[in-house]
């Protein structure tokens, strides 16, 4: 540790406390299905999770956020929720939730919930009464359905796709037995999306919202924020008419999308940011918004919900130059909105940044091309991705604002890219055959052991199958190994804690090769993505994310100094 009197130190608890905690909190996902396997039923539960919580404090986390844990067919790992207000049976109870809860508060470390408001599952008890009531009936009212066009109705509303491929419509068939009405789905036909305009939706969200926080539950992440408001003014639009999307952050900038980032979106917002903020400390929120850069300030400011995820340096490449803007950008207008930065390179939707780093050219902008090819681990340079991966992460450790973790990063473990078919289990590669093969490779069970069964995960395997080299990331094969990344993360989130400082950052160089900046307490992080060595500043180099040459910095490493 760095002297007190060469810095202006807070203490490591002050980080998390108080109502501004997430501010700068480093937050660690968890996939819970494949986190820890309690009972040996080869799913990962509640239960696992409370057992690890002394893993989960040693590595120096401020926050947990959990990936949903309610009562799920799982036809898109449990982003298809039955029950809003409830426990998957396969996960645990509601009482092993509140242990869970507990364990976590007691180590000093935040909970936060996925809600998933845009769509339920088709077996939500609200969705099989709309399947039972008549067309034009209320229950009918919660979701969004249409009469078919065509002569019997059986053209879609519209020719839409969904977003893992395929119609976003499907057919009911009505409770007299005949093919009925249509329903919207902007994800799998097991996920129908919701009617926001319905002031029930509305409130009982509201209900969700403050169940959970009573529970204890510290903040929310809001999966798909962006897509609850529709437009589905009559006539519907074709698929030609519709505005163009673009990608991530390419979002559109005007809002003028019939579902992607309406206006209307953040009166919903501020009606759960008064709900928030009747708690002490206020509970907390973070958008996942696909949407144009300029537009996500909207979902992140004071009066909604407080933060966005940032995607774009999980968009960018190992590049000094990306890297630099979107730091640029991101500050200011967190700056400006009064929200504070959110960064991530990893989650359960992307391939894990160890190995898009190693990847060769010609692989897809995110591996997906490689993935097609057959996601072979001989394909991937693992040493050249986790080096950049562990430079990234450091950087991105000595940013202002609040870092995401994904489950397994803080053991530099690499994506799962083959799979069999057979073991696959997202409704992407089900719904977009050859073309999307889908998410299972981030989401494959944590090697906790080296040796044993499902490496430690659980008694009884692990539900998605995991590869022999996974006994190299295993927690007790660099749990006490000098420089293991799982050591390296640990003294990053230690030091990142005691180093923490106001959120404002200097560049001191940044150029093609150098992204040097420094923080307001003198802390330093170097970054070399160039190919020579790197002359470091005059200090004391307290960690570095590989070993120094002869001092010097060495391409795809980062070092902090102060
Ligand atoms: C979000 C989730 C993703 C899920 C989708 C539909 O993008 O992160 O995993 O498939 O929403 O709920
Ligand atoms: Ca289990």
């Amino acid at each position: 540790m760095p002297s007190s009197s060469s810095l202006n130190l807070v203490s490591a608890a002050g980080a998390t406390t108080g109502p501004d905690w997430w501010r700068q909190a480093a937050v660690y996902q968890i996939y819970p299905r494949s986190f820890s396997d309690s009972n040996g039923d080869g799913i990962g539960d509640l239960k696992g999770i409370t057992a690890k919580v002394p893993y989960l404090q040693a590595l120096g986390i401020d926050a947990v956020w959990l990936s949903p844990f309610y009562p799920s067919a799982l036809a898109d790992g449990g982003y298809d929720v039955d029950d809003y207000r409830n426990v998957d049976p396969k996960l645990g109870t509601l009482a092993d939730f509140d242990e869970m809860t507990a364990a976590l508060h007691a180590a000093g470390i935040k909970l936060i919930a996925d809600i998933v408001p845009n769509h339920s599952s088709n077996r939500h008890e609200w969705f099989k009464e709309a399947l039972a009531a008549p067309k034009g009936s209320a229950a009918r009212a919660r979701y969004i359905f249409r009469d078919g066009l065509g002569k019997d109705g059986e053209v879609p509303p519209s020719d839409w796709d969904s977003k893992f491929g395929g119609p976003a419509w499907e057919r009911i068939i009505e409770a007299d037995g005949t093919p009925g009405q249509w329903y919207m789905h902007i994800f799998a036909k097991e996920q129908p999306d919701f009617n926001w305009d319905n002031p029930e939706v509305r409130e009982d969200f509201l209900t969700t919202l403050k169940f959970w926080s009573d529970r204890g539950v510290d903040g929310f992440r809001i999966d798909v924020a962006h897509a609850l408001v529709k437009d589905l003014s009559e006539p519907l639009p074709s698929k030609a008419e519709l505005p163009v999307e673009g990608t991530g952050a390419d979002g559109l900038a005007d809002g003028s999308h019939p579902f992607w980032d309406r206006d209307d979106v953040h009166g919903i917002y501020a009606e759960w940011r008064k709900l928030f903020n009747q708690y002490t400390p206020p509970r907390t929120a973070v958008a996942e918004a696909w949407v144009h850069a300029s537009r996500r300030a909207r979902y992140a400011s004071p009066e909604g919900l407080g933060q966005a995820f940032n995607f774009d340096l999980l968009q960018a490449d190992f590049d000094a130059d990306a890297f630099r803007s979107i730091i640029t950008k991101n500050l200011a207008e967190a700056e400006a909105t009064g929200a504070s930065s959110t960064w991530v390179f990893s989650n359960h939707d992307v391939v894990r940044h160890a190995t898009r780093y190693g990847l060769p050219a010609g692989s897809g902008r995110h591996g997906q091309d490689w993935l097609r090819q057959g996601g072979s681990a001989s394909a991937v340079d693992t040493e050249l991705g986790l080096a950049r991966a562990r430079a990234a992460s450091l950087l991105m450790f000595a940013l202002p604002g609040s870092a995401y973790l994904y489950q397994g990063e803080e053991l530099g473990l690499q994506e799962v890219g083959c799979i069999a078919d057979s073991a696959r289990q997202d409704p992407a590669f089900f719904r977009n055959p050859g073309v999307d093969i889908g998410r299972d490779g981030c989401r494959v069970p944590l090697p906790w052991t080296s040796e044993g069964t499902s490496f430690g995960f659980g008694d009884g395997g692990a539900h998605l199958p995991q590869p022999e080299w996974f006994a190299g990331y295993a927690v007790d094969a660099q749990e006490n190994v000098e420089d293991s990344t799982l050591e390296f993360y640990r003294e990053a989130l230690l030091y990142r804690r005691h180093l923490q400082s106001a959120e404002q950052l200097k560049w001191v160089r940044a150029d093609a090769s150098v992204l040097h900046f420094s923080r307001p307490n003198g802390w330093q992080s170097v970054t070399n993505f160039g190919s020579g060595l790197v002359e470091l500043p005059a200090g004391t180099v307290i960690l570095s994310s590989g070993p120094l040459e002869g001092g010097k910095l060495p391409r795809n490493t980062t070092a902090w100094i102060v």
